[in-house]
């Protein structure tokens, strides 16, 4: 017993301090693509540098690329941008994004104070997750929807599930696992919903699908031993690298572009579409209940950024393009309601690259009239995957305003049972969001996912 505990503790230690990937050297590449030249550039980075680097994200407001560049291929990044005559900023990763966090003893109830204060573990999503479906039993249900590569549970909470078939929201979050902010932000929707009174009436017209961790076995190795993971952590046969990138797995338009076929790539498909059982899990739960799902939304991060379909090839929409731009806008103008937040609304495949096999494309092509995906805060590279604690709460905040706004605009197009004047009332909640809209869309680099 006594040996067992010791030896437990090395595998601790081991797991989560001495052993967290070091990043010393590494550094982000920050390219400024304003200039058409720079952005063709940009748009072939893998040609011109002869490798594809690791894409953060975008600073829409800047017009900014963010990438990943290993110490070793610093110097060679250097000369080729030079060699192009290509201005951009070498910076130093802030050493916070990688200090190891201790974990929590797990000796006291997960509270919603804890999921606006910071990280969770996936063990402690679940605590969080049991203890609100006991406290309301009515209105949430924890469903099994499958089981991650390593075996970990994956969980849809469905919210004002009373058997009828109301149209139903459904929110994946953290299919990228380093995109730590998603997973808080889907446990802070589930117990804002139910927990507060307001939102009774929505819920009686609206269901409400939540899937607050994708990706758990990416999630744990991120905290555990390599803080910028985002594949998944599945082993293939005769494989050099684990994991593959789940947003890159769905079945459409599988493998066609902005994808990596090679297995150590972050952007790896997958040796097939669904190869991943993380993919065949959801693709399979949302399939079987496909009709009544009139919105989707997979939160990820950073960027600020709410993207619509199509993603898989550039300047190609869905013919109901206007009504996604619509809601799109009016979530946008919700969460600048918060605390004057921009986000930007903006196609998915007219980026620096599009992407092929994402979920929001794959959702659209099944027939869910509003499909997005949400690159949350931030929108700079200094703190990029590791938004700041003292931060979670006003994102949470802010997105659960986006998600509301759908799920008004769901309840007034397809809503079940509605008195006249509910519905009359719905309607008119619904053009007052509208016209709160203040951008125009801008036609910027969509391309975080
Ligand atoms: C870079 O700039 C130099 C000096 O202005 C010029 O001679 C050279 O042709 C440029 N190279 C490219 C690839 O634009
Ligand atoms: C609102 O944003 C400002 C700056 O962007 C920040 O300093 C402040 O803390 C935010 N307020 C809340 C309530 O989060
Ligand atoms: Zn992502």
């Amino acid at each position: 017993m006594l040996f067992q505990l010791v030896s437990l503790s090395v595998v601790f230690i081991g797991g989560i301090l001495a052993e967290y990937k070091n990043y010393d050297g590494f550094k982000i590449l920050e390219v400024n693509f304003q200039n058409p030249r720079v952005k063709k550039y940009v748009q072939e980075i893998d040609k011109n540098l002869g490798f594809m680097p690791d894409f953060l994200g975008e600073n829409w407001k800047q017009k900014q690329a963010h990438y990943f560049i290993d110490k070793d291929s610093v110097e060679k990044v250097r000369t080729n941008l030079d060699s192009h005559n290509i201005t951009y900023q070498m910076r130093d990763v802030n050493p916070q994004i990688f200090k190891v966090r201790k974990r929590r003893d797990l000796n006291g109830a997960v509270t919603i104070n804890d999921v606006n204060n910071r990280y969770l573990s996936y063990d402690e999503q679940m605590q969080f997750l049991n203890s609100i479906a006991q406290q309301y039993p009515d209105d949430v249900k924890l469903q099994k929807i499958g089981n991650s590569y390593e075996g970990r549970s994956l969980t849809a909470v469905r919210i004002g599930d009373d058997g009828s078939s109301k149209p139903i929201v459904w929110i994946d979050a953290g299919v990228h696992a380093r995109e730590w902010i998603s997973y808080n932000v889907a446990l802070y929707l589930v117990y804002t919903i139910v927990s507060q009174p307001a939102y009774r009436d929505l819920l009686n017209s609206v269901q409400l699908v939540v899937v607050p961790n994708t990706n758990p076995d990416g999630y744990e190795y991120s905290r555990t031993n390599d803080r910028m993971w985002r594949k998944t952590r599945s082993r293939f046969t005769n494989g050099r690298c684990a994991g593959a990138d789940a947003n890159r797995n769905y079945p459409f338009f599988w493998g066609t572009q902005g994808v990596s076929h090679s297995q150590c790539s972050e952007i790896y498909c997958g040796s097939r579409p669904q190869s991943e059982p993380e993919v065949m899990a959801l693709t399979n739960a949302i399939t079987r209940e496909e009709t009544r799902i009139k919105g989707y939304i997979a939160l990820h991060s950073y960027g600020q950024e709410i993207l619509y379909p199509w993603g898989h090839t550039m300047r190609t929409y869905p013919s109901d393009v206007q009504d996604l731009i619509t809601v799109g806008k009016a979530m946008a103008a919700a969460i600048r309601a918060v605390n004057n937040t921009d986000y930007n609304v903006v196609n998915s495949g007219d980026g620096l690259y599009p992407a092929a096999g994402a979920s929001d494309d794959w959702a659209k092509s099944r027939g869910i009239k509003y499909s997005y995906t949400i690159e949350l805060s931030p929108i700079d590279d200094y703190t990029g995957f590791s938004l700041p604690e003292d931060r979670i709460n006003q994102v949470c905040r802010e997105a659960f305003q986006a998600v509301q706004v759908l799920m008004i605009e769901v309840r007034s197009k397809f809503g079940l049972r509605q008195t006249t004047s509910s519905a009359a009332s719905a309607a008119a909640q619904s053009s007052l969001l509208l016209k709160r809209m203040r951008t125009s869309v801008s036609r910027g680099f969509g391309r975080g996912k």
